[in-house]
């Protein structure tokens, strides 16, 4: 008798937790873009960039998309957005020459804030704390490139200068991904903003040091691409692989602890279904994680990951003041998280 109660109990809570299963809302699609910046403002205002110098617009929460091409940058590819409200956002062309891009008017106009032509030159991800911001490049003379911004991207300073802190000589074939803009991030504490390489070998630049990241290696197809800092600012979560084989379930995420000497580093016991271009916090312990091969959610801070989707994405935010979860990827695809 008493099987039976526990069985009927263990099937409840098992149709409780697939009738809570999120589902993604397809909002638009259907043209050539690849796209990889993403930044919600809030439950209604999202910005969208990538290929083919375009942009994507929605202030009706994603049920209508406002597309834009930046006049006279028609064939770059904008891997990164950082939006302020509807009207300000600030968008990041990868190189050739590297260019920030800002419009106060909606996307109208677009005004050159930031330019540079040295050869080799090409930026990865921005972040922003406020005011202030941090954009990362590949390596430039060995070292990375970061430049920072205290007036939201008017003016920019270079700082990869020997003797900062933050750098260290790059290793052999070490870089950045331009995947999501997320592999740079602000957070509490010291020294502000902490972010993670890839390639060759994977890092993570924190406390003036560089950590070793257990990715793949000795490929530039492998390593890191994005990282998620905790609500708390105690915890990170790494995630990344290799996208030519993006399917592969090992070696493509890792748990961050920061401690006052350092970092200690944990895998996950259920990795995400493949390779990953993005992870986001929603709350303390729920994530959400995507690329190429699908979309993944944990319960656990990120101990766990069970698959939603495999359709694929490469970037995913969540709004910076508000509940709503967007992403976005190719062929124009721009999806919202719905919780049934
Ligand atoms: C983007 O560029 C590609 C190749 O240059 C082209 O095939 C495609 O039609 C363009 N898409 C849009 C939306 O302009
Ligand atoms: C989102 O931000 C815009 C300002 O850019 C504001 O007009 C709008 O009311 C905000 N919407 C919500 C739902 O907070
Ligand atoms: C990557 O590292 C290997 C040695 O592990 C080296 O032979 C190769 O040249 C490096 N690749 C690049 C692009 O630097
Ligand atoms: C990455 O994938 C390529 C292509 O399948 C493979 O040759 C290489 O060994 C892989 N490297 C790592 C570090 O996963």
């Amino acid at each position: 008798m008493k099987i039976y109660v526990w069985l009927f109990i263990g099937g409840m809570v098992v149709s409780a937790i697939n009738a809570q299963k999120p589902v993604l809302e397809v909002l638009t699609n259907g043209n050539q873009v690849s796209l990889r910046g993403l930044s919600v403002v809030n439950d209604s205002t999202i910005w969208a960039s990538g290929s083919n110098g375009s942009i994507a617009r929605s202030v009706d929460g994603g049920r209508n998309w406002q597309w834009m091409q930046v006049p006279g940058h028609e064939k770059r590819d904008f891997r990164d957005i950082e939006a302020f409200d509807a009207n300000t956002a600030i968008i990041m062309g990868i190189a050739e020459p590297a260019v920030i891009l800002k419009t106060i008017d909606g996307g109208h106009t677009w005004k050159k804030v930031f330019e540079d032509s040295t050869k080799g030159m090409f930026l990865d991800a921005m972040a922003f704390s406020g005011d202030k911001g941090v954009v990362v490049g590949d390596p430039v003379n060995q070292y990375a490139y970061l430049a920072v911004t205290r007036d939201r991207g008017n003016t920019w300073q270079k700082s990869n200068l020997e003797g900062n802190p933050h750098l260290l000589k790059a290793r052999e074939g070490e870089a950045f991904f331009a995947s999501s803009g997320t592999n740079v991030q602000y957070f509490t504490k010291k020294p502000g903003f902490v972010f993670v390489s890839g390639g060759n070998y994977s890092g993570l630049y924190y406390l003036g040091r560089r950590f070793h990241l257990p990715f793949g290696f000795g490929v530039s197809t492998a390593g890191a691409n994005s990282l998620a800092i905790s609500p708390d600012n105690q915890h990170a979560v790494v995630v990344g692989g290799n996208f030519s084989i993006d399917t592969a379930r090992s070696r493509n995420s890792v748990l961050v602890s920061f401690e006052k000497e350092g970092v200690t580093m944990k895998r996950p016991q259920t990795p995400p279904l493949g390779y990953r271009s993005c992870v986001i916090y929603l709350d303390k312990q729920t994530l959400l994680t995507c690329g190429t091969s699908g979309v993944d959610v944990s319960r656990d801070g990120g101990k766990n990951w069970n698959p939603i989707s495999t359709e694929s994405y490469h970037v995913c935010q969540k709004a910076k003041s508000g509940k709503a979860v967007f992403l976005a990827g190719k062929n124009g695809r721009i999806a919202r998280w719905v919780l049934p």
